[in-house]
């Protein structure tokens, strides 16, 4: 499999993740049919001024994706993530994806550049702090510091990403040797860009999705399967192929 030899002669790697690492735990993507997105106008649920207008329909979305995301678990895929940074202690997993289901498989180098369903952030005041409860006690919860509305410490549409955070994933982009893009459209700036930008500095990419994303021009090496079938067979096989040269 070219894909793991790649690996093996790699020293430094980047998984780069989206929505559909997450599908095989039950978790709805956001593009297509069933998607997220299908269901909610984006304008009314993922805005800062959506967030302004209503809040509390704002939080209902949120407090239904925290409930169907406590109930996941991490998948096979996730899994492998993990066992990947076995065999390459420097790996970075740089991830769209606000489940915490990296986390939770046991991956240790997790940057979340949306930011997380299970942190909270004050509207007013800014103070932000985990929070895991399902269900939250008062919907939309308010801030013990100012008594101001809280929001969900996630990116939205219209806002910029956490900057020390992107800017991490940018230098493991340009460091690394391989990059593994699994389960992403690839169509959300600036975050699908760090696989142009690993692609630029020489790592190899290798695209991990059931349907060619938008960024598969840049892959050197496709594998059009389910992400939790893929990656476990990628880890094994690299397994063999360095248990093979040991
Ligand atoms: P999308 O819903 O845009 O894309 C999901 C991708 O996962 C598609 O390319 C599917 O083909 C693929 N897919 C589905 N099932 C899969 C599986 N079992 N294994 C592997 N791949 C699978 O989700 P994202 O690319 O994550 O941003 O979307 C990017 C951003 O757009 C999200 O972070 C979110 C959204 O709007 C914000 O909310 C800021």
């Amino acid at each position: 499999m070219k894909a793991a030899l790649l690996l093996s002669r790699a020293a430094r790697a980047v998984v780069f993740t989206g929505a559909g690492v997450s599908a095989e735990s039950g978790l709805a993507t956001f593009r297509g049919a069933g998607g997220l997105w299908e269901g909610h106008r984006v304008e009314e649920v993922a805005t800062p001024e959506a967030f302004a207008r209503d809040p509390l329909l704002v939080w209902r979305f949120y407090a239904m994706r925290r409930e169907q995301a406590k109930k996941a678990e991490p998948n096979p895929a996730h899994k492998a993530i993990a066992q990947l940074e076995r065999l390459f202690p420097s790996l970075v997993v740089v991830t769209q994806n606000v489940d915490g289901l990296h986390q939770r498989a046991g991956s240790q180098r997790v940057l979340e550049l949306h930011g997380s369903l299970w942190r909270i952030r004050c509207a007013s005041c800014g103070r932000e702090l985990g929070d895991d409860r399902v269900p939250l006690p008062e919907l939309p919860p308010r801030c013990d510091a100012c008594g101001g509305w809280q929001r969900p410490a996630v990116v939205w549409f219209g806002e910029p990403l956490p900057e020390a955070i992107f800017r991490e994933a940018e230098r493991a982009c340009t460091e690394a040797d391989v990059m593994l893009v699994v389960g992403t459209s690839g169509v959300v700036w600036p975050a699908a860009g760090l696989v142009e930008v690993a692609a630029a500095c020489g790592a190899a990419i290798i695209e991990v999705n059931p349907e060619p994303s938008a960024l598969a021009y840049l892959a050197a090496v496709q594998i059009p399967k389910k992400a939790g079938e893929a990656l476990p067979a990628l880890v094994e096989r690299l397994e063999e192929v360095q248990g093979a040269r040991a």
